[in-house]
């Protein structure tokens, strides 16, 4: 398989700078110099500036932003702008999670337009997908996966498209401690593999990364990053151990 796997960690509203430079410290200690894997850590933003000097002389981790807004600048009180992340050598952008879907109603537009204006600036969005319980219970699983992936991805050439990562992002898994079993996440990451070849040709939906989200952790990673069409995983809450978000890269190294 030539698809290089992913461990990124999504740090949410959690550390403060001095505290995330910490961490990053010993994160580069647990992972080592190894470049099987991509890893990446995404601060709050706040954080990224500590972040940012903290991997100055690490090559194999890059940083990842949790959002963005998509206009270059201008008068958005509150909002970072993609201009201002390329400055701190942001590489990745998580877009579209559901907790910014619940909590500040963020519709698939929307996220387009971030998912749009992150590859403008020569950034990877790493864009989450994933259903509600009721959803799961309701047999509308793929349903609303389809929807938000052909939302998300509106007007993305087929170019652009290879250099998308894909989050799966079962709702009821993130930070509740259950996993969906590898099983029931490789049906919906073949279903989106299968998506994207509709969408865009074999060849590109082979190249693109589809990540698992939703209490990933060193206890059930092998299972999952064993199966054929999962290629890494948006850890939450384990990527802020940093023994734990390295037991993950380590799982994901005995996979490549
Ligand atoms: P979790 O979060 O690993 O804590 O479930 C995953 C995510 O929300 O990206």
């Amino acid at each position: 398989m030539s698809r290089k796997y992913l461990i990124a960690g999504n740090w949410k509203m959690n550390l403060a700078p001095s505290e995330g430079a910490t961490l990053i410290g010993e994160i580069v200690d647990a992972v080592g110099a190894q470049t099987e894997v991509d890893v990446v850590v995404c601060p709050s933003f706040v954080g990224l500036d500590a972040a940012c000097r903290a991997l100055a002389s690490v090559p194999n981790i890059k940083l990842g932003a949790q959002n963005l807004y998509p206009k270059a600048s201008g008068a958005f009180t509150g909002e970072v702008s993609p201009e201002m992340l390329k400055a701190l050598f942001v590489g990745y952008v998580i877009l579209g999670h559901s907790e910014r879907r619940e909590y500040f109603v963020e519709t698939d537009a929307f996220v387009n337009e971030k998912v749009r204006t992150t590859l403008e600036y020569g950034m990877r969005p790493i864009l989450c997908v994933g259903e509600t319980l009721e959803q799961r219970e309701a047999g509308e699983t793929m349903a609303v996966v389809e929807t938000q992936l052909r939302g998300g991805l509106a007007d993305v050439s087929a170019d652009e498209a290879s250099e998308v990562v894909i989050a799966y992002e079962p709702v009821w898994a993130i930070g509740t401690g259950k996993t969906a079993t590898p099983e029931m996440a490789e049906e919906v990451h073949a279903a989106i593999r299968e998506l994207l070849g509709s969408l865009y040709g074999a060849d590109i939906a082979a190249k693109v990364r589809v990540l698992y989200g939703g209490s990933m952790k060193p206890g059930n990673a092998d299972g999952l990053l064993a199966q054929p069409n999962i290629d890494g995983g948006l850890i939450g809450g384990a990527s802020l151990k940093a023994t734990d978000f390295a037991a993950l890269v380590e799982s994901a190294k005995k996979q490549s």
